[in-house]
Order: C-alpha cells, then structure tokens, then sequence
C-alpha cells in the first residue's frame, strides 16, 4: 500500500453512559484505506483499549457497522476518501441502540425486536419429512428472495429517525425479516406474522421516510418490505372485519 505523506484527523467516541467522551488521533493517509482500517490502526498503533467489532472484513458479516461523519456504514466496505471531509474523519457508535462501550453498540434490543416481529420461520413440515420443492420462479419465493440478502448489520436501523422517535418501534431490518418470512411458500402461519406487525410499533409506525433503503449497504429496500406488510395487514384486517 502507497503512503502519503498526511494524516487523517480522526475523532472517536470512548467510554459509554455518563463517561462518553470524544478522543482526537492522527492516522496516517493510505490509498483505498477503509474506516474500519483506520480504526484498526488506532487500536494496533495507539491504544488497545479501544473497543470496537469485526470479523469477516469483506462486507458479509454485519458486525463493522458505525456511525461515520453522522451517518450509518459498513465501515469495512466504506473508503475514507469517499466520506472524509477535509481528512477529517468522526467515528462513532451506531445510533438507535445503547452502547457498550467505545464503538460497541449493544445488538440485543435490534434483534430482540425481529423476534417481537415474528420474524421466525413457522415450519410446514417436520424435519422426519422430505423437503419440499418450492419452484424458483414462484412470485413469492421471488419476493422472499429479495430479503434473505440482509447481513443484519443495523445501519438501517441507525438509520431510521422513526426508531429514535419511537421507542416501540420494530424497525426496518425486523419488519422486512417478516416480510421475508411471510412470501416464504414454506412457512405456515402468515396470520401469526400480520398479528405481530399490526400493532404498536408494528410496521403502520413507519413514516416512509426512506433512510433504511437510502442507507443499505446491501441496496435492499426495507422501505418496500414495510410497505408490502402495510397492504397485507390492512387486506387482512377487512377480510376479518366482513
Ligand atoms: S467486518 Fe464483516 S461486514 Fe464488515
């Protein structure tokens, strides 16, 4: 990797709670360095304290996840000189959820609140049956394929100025989970699913304001998913009614 001779001024959150505090580093410029490269570099080089998650390094994972100059990012795939101003640089934790400490935002609300949106999958079958054969081009299985590609990495959900307004809120990566399950040809119980995503902080809470799609590290459109759970709840709530 090529060296310039300059210096990014990078500024990262440390501590959590009460103790929260901005700390400034000077990290050294490279050609196409990631975030999370620059937050490796401050734990490798100046502290080793410093907190942070990682795994795969190549956009599969989900866990890199950070807030970078105020917005949401996949810090593993995200290049300094795309979201640097000025070779500044303020890394901090995921918005929308508690913190641990430095970094680490705690993920336990995010997917506490995909199982509060019954985004399980109800089986149709045991697993003493054969599997069945669900035909590729079946429109739902289409739609259901849509989703399946989420990494789970909560940039939507630190995304979302609704999840911060609203605490009961499931969120976009919970709702289009149940979108997904729901178009499952295999999963059998859809009303268990429209129950869970009918109610307060269900998916008609969602204000179509588009930063999940916007923000997607993976361009799906949670945005879409929500909106496809609002028609299907309503459908469902004046079958019921009649
Ligand atoms: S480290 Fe796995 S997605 Fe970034």
């Amino acid at each position: 990797m090529e060296v310039k001779a300059e210096f990014l001024n990078v500024t990262v959150s440390r501590g959590s709670g009460d103790g929260v505090y901005q700390e400034a580093f000077q990290v050294p410029a490279y050609d196409n360095q990631t975030v999370l490269d620059v937050v490796s570099w401050i734990q490798q080089n100046v502290d080793p304290t410093l907190t942070y998650r990682f795994a795969c390094r190549v956009g599969m994972c989900g866990s890199c996840a950070m807030m970078v100059n105020g917005q949401p990012r996949w810090t593993c795939r995200t290049h300094v000189k795309k979201v640097s101003t000025n070779q500044k640089l303020k890394i901090e934790p995921l918005r929308n959820l508690p913190v641990i400490k430095d970094l680490v935002a705690d993920m336990d609300p995010f997917f506490g609140k995909w199982v509060e949106a019954e985004g399980v999958h109800h089986p149709t079958r045991t697993r003493y049956e054969p599997i069945e054969q669900i035909d590729p081009q079946d429109a739902a299985r289409t739609t259901a394929n849509e989703g399946i590609e989420c990494i789970n990495c909560a940039v939507c959900y630190a995304a979302c100025d609704t999840v911060t307004n609203n605490a009961d809120y499931l969120g976009p990566a919970a709702l289009q989970r149940a979108w997904t399950v729901y178009n499952d040809v295999k999963d059998a119980d859809k009303s268990a699913i429209l129950d869970a995503v009918s109610g307060k902080g269900g998916c008609h809470s969602c204000h179509s304001i588009g930063s999940c799609t916007h923000y997607c590290p993976n361009e799906l459109n949670p945005m879409q998913a929500i909106a496809g759970l609002k028609r299907a709840t309503s459908k469902s709530f004046f079958k019921k009614g009649r």
